[in-house]
């Protein structure tokens, strides 16, 4: 707990910038819904321009929570996501009963499948702890961003992250991994609107209904340790590969649950062959899909633009409305505490 009095601490407004990550191991399921405890650990890339900015500030002349996205306020369930991650903060800072002030920016595609949950809920983590006066290291940053969504674990760090799956609060949290490898997602945007399905429902159904999960789950440790040796050893199409085989398996433990949850539309098909027609001529990369439609090439920086290049130019006959992004890694969060503004 803080030890400034209260009243300075209701002054005091932070502001947190949190990158998106993609995971190139996936997180899919939940051994403690409660405490976001993961079946599986998972491995990410930060990526640079796809990022959340959060200010929070708590202020006891505020009567309720409010919190606003990219200038509209929320409500409903967006809110009550918010509010439990306030409530958190809350509990540790001895702020109980003191509301805050929520304004969020975001340049994800919200609810995409481009991980606006994992940037927003991590610079919500970051903004909420710093302006409530507490000082908490990254791997206790971590911790409380799983709180709010499992993958924003991971945003707290640039570059490659790895979530330890743990057993309970305090040994589930990600922390970065070094690497010689430079990396690039370059990312095919098929629909930048709102999923069908939330993840967090999907991966409930999921677990509790897909005959495949458990294998999923076993087969994920032994996909970890083949792409934390590639990470490694700097081997890009070993890492690809696992990658790849690994998005394919939680995606197939989707389509057996009941009903079964399908992400992937005729258009994400079409975008896969594009990739895999570019691989089969000598181009260094590999896909990846997530809670979305879209799909997302992991290549080297240095191939990047010339895989976007060839990715557009396919894609401009079969899809010709995606628009294709190049993303590099990118930073760990950012946060920084202020004044208040006047309201
Ligand atoms: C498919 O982190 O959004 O992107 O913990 O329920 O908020 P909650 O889920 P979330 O799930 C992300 C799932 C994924 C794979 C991944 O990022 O590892």
């Amino acid at each position: 707990m803080s030890a400034e009095p209260l009243r300075e601490r209701t002054r005091t407004a932070a502001t947190a910038v949190a990158h998106a990550n993609i995971a190139l191991i996936k997180y899919w399921g939940k051994a403690d819904e409660g405490l976001i405890i993961p079946h599986t650990s998972s491995l990410s890339l930060t990526l640079d321009d796809l990022h959340t900015t959060t200010s929070v500030v708590f202020d006891e002349a505020l009567d309720t929570d409010e919190a606003a996205l990219d200038g509209r306020r929320l409500a409903g369930r967006a809110l009550a996501r918010v509010r439990v991650m306030l409530d958190l903060v809350r509990a540790r800072a001895g702020l109980d009963g003191v509301s805050a002030r929520v304004r969020s920016r975001n340049t994800v595609p919200t609810a995409a499948g481009l991980a606006s949950s994992a940037s927003g809920l991590a610079a919500l983590a970051g903004a909420a702890a710093a302006a409530a006066g507490l000082d908490l290291d990254d791997r206790d940053l971590s911790r409380l961003a799983r709180r709010g969504s499992g993958s924003a674990a991971r945003s707290v760090f640039g570059g490659l992250a790895l979530w330890h799956a743990g057993h309970d609060d305090a040994s589930s949290y990600a922390e970065p991994v070094s690497s010689p490898l430079r990396l690039a997602i370059v990312v095919i945007v098929i629909d930048a609107g709102p999923k069908p399905v939330s993840s967090r429902e999907a991966m409930r159904r999921t677990v509790a209904t897909s005959p495949d999960y458990p294998a999923w789950v076993r087969r994920s440790a032994g996909d970890l340790a083949e792409a934390l040796d590639a990470v490694r050893t700097g081997d890009l199409p070993r890492l690809g590969d696992v990658a790849e085989a690994n998005a394919f398996g939680m995606h197939g433990t989707m389509l057996s649950a009941t009903p079964p949850v399908r992400y992937l539309t005729p258009a994400s098909l079409a975008a896969l062959r594009t990739v895999w027609r570019a691989r089969r001529d000598g181009l260094p990369v590999w896909a990846t899909m997530d809670a979305g439609p879209n799909v997302k090439a992991i290549t080297s920086a240095a191939d990047a633009e010339a895989v976007a290049r060839r990715l557009r130019a396919d894609l401009a006959g079969v899809v010709p409305e995606t628009n294709v992004i190049v993303a590099h890694a990118g930073p760990g969060i950012q946060v920084r505490r202020h004044p208040a503004e006047a309201r």
